[in-house]
């Protein structure tokens, strides 16, 4: 998704300098254009050539003096974002008085696109309440401001103030660049697999790794939708300014779609919910006993075909993965769950469903069309995916 954008790195003073190596390496593996802007400061820490070589591109260290004199507009003028990786308290305090004694603060205050700013400095200077003030001042005038992690911090502190990896950064960058065209809608997802206890310490689940109901959500954040992500057990990390609920059993996630259902617009119905759960759930841990035994099975409600039945203005997405005769069994879940739109995929293909990092689908239409993506990454596949939710909504879509 960054591919062709044109990204300007600037970097400041601080120990977490030579960190903007891996993010511009981040940056042009993902295909974007990457030019760097290294205060006089940042230069005691990192080697200009360094990021020449990792940028493959111009590297400005001042206003004057370089290649180019006063280059500050034009950078201004020709790049899609500004990334300060990472951000001192000196540059913040500059940026919120709109200071500009160098070229990166000349550059802020002429840049006109998103700007991202990820502070990092020592725990105690971060809670100084000059440095909070200053950057409420910057969150306020619409900078992203990218909070820094908690942990080790270079001069043995602990606590909050480490920059964060660069595929956190990313991502908040790849976020800032798409268009907010779900603005004022609601997205409820669901992600993940069930797990449906037979005892305390043994459960029945499935191979659902989460990352596509995940990636749904994400981009659903970025393109302006509130979302409410209602997860099974994964090993995913929390993805910001999305609200989780965590769930395990399908009756749990059953609760809590219903609980949100009313207020949403558009239900995604990624989550690989267990057909069934045991019959008897034993509240002591079961003891090893005869060679076979045998566990009864009842089935759990079909929470999309219920929210079928009962949807007034909803949009109503199902997933369906099947292993052969994928658009055949994809229409028949359409017209039986009353559905808008079915993601359909064999998860027999290599690079799709369960697990991996990319997914093959199609997506199947009420009035009988399909369209065959290619394989790419989850999150693309969850930008195709609202894209045609978009359509379906804008087309007037209403019960
Ligand atoms: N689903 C659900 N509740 C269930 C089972 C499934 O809401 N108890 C949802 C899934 O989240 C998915 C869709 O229904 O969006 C399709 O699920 P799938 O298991 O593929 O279909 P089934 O209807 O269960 O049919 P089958 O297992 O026979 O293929």
């Amino acid at each position: 998704m960054l591919e062709g954008k044109k990204i300007v790195v600037g970097v400041t003073g601080g120990i977490a300098a030579y960190k903007a190596v891996e993010l511009v390496s981040h940056l042009r593996a993902a295909r974007a254009a990457v030019k760097v802007v290294l205060t006089r400061a940042a230069q005691e820490f990192i080697q200009p050539l360094t990021l020449r070589v990792v940028a493959e591109n111009e590297v400005y260290t001042g206003l004057f003096g370089g290649a180019e004199v006063l280059p500050h507009i034009r950078l201004a003028l020709e790049n899609d974002l500004l990334v300060i990786y990472p951000a001192t308290a000196n540059f913040i305090g500059q940026a919120a008085w709109g200071l500009a004694p160098d070229l990166l603060s000349t550059l802020l205050l002429a840049f006109q696109g998103p700007v991202v700013i990820c502070p990092a400095m020592n725990v105690r200077m971060y809670t100084n309440a000059a440095v909070r003030e200053n950057l409420r001042r910057l969150q306020e005038r619409g900078y992203i401001v990218v909070p820094p992690e908690t942990g080790r911090l270079a001069c043995g502190d602990v606590g909050t103030g480490r920059l964060p990896p660069p595929a956190v950064v990313a991502e908040v960058i790849q976020g800032a660049l798409v268009p907010k065209d779900l603005t004022g809608l609601t997205l409820l997802v669901t992600a993940g697999p069930t797990r449906e206890p037979l005892d305390p310490v043994r459960y029945i689940t499935n191979r659902s790794s989460g990352k596509m109901g995940y990636a749904v959500a994400r981009a659903a954040r970025d393109r302006g939708a509130r979302v409410v992500l209602i997860s099974g057990p994964t090993a995913l990390p929390e993805p910001p300014g999305i609200s989780l609920i965590r769930v395990n059993t399908a009756l749990a996630m059953r609760e809590e779609v219903w609980k949100h259902f009313d207020a949403a617009d558009v239900v995604v119905m990624c989550a690989a919910v267990s057909d069934y759960r045991p019959k008897q759930v034993s509240p002591e841990k079961m003891k090893k006993g005869p060679p076979e035994i045998t566990v009864e099975f009842v089935q759990n409600p079909d929470i999309l075909a219920e929210l079928g039945e009962r949807k007034r203005r909803q949009l109503l997405v199902g997933f369906a993965a099947e292993t052969g005769n994928v658009l055949a069994y994809a229409r028949a879940k359409l017209e039986a769950k009353n559905l808008d739109l079915v993601v359909a995929n064999d998860v027999r293909q290599e690079g799709a469903g369960f697990e991996a990092d990319t997914n093959l689908v199609w997506l199947v239409f009420r009035d009988g069309r399909f369209l065959e993506l290619p394989r790419m990454d989850k999150y693309q596949v969850a930008h195709r995916l609202l894209d045609a939710i978009l359509g379906i909504w804008k087309g007037g879509y209403r019960e």
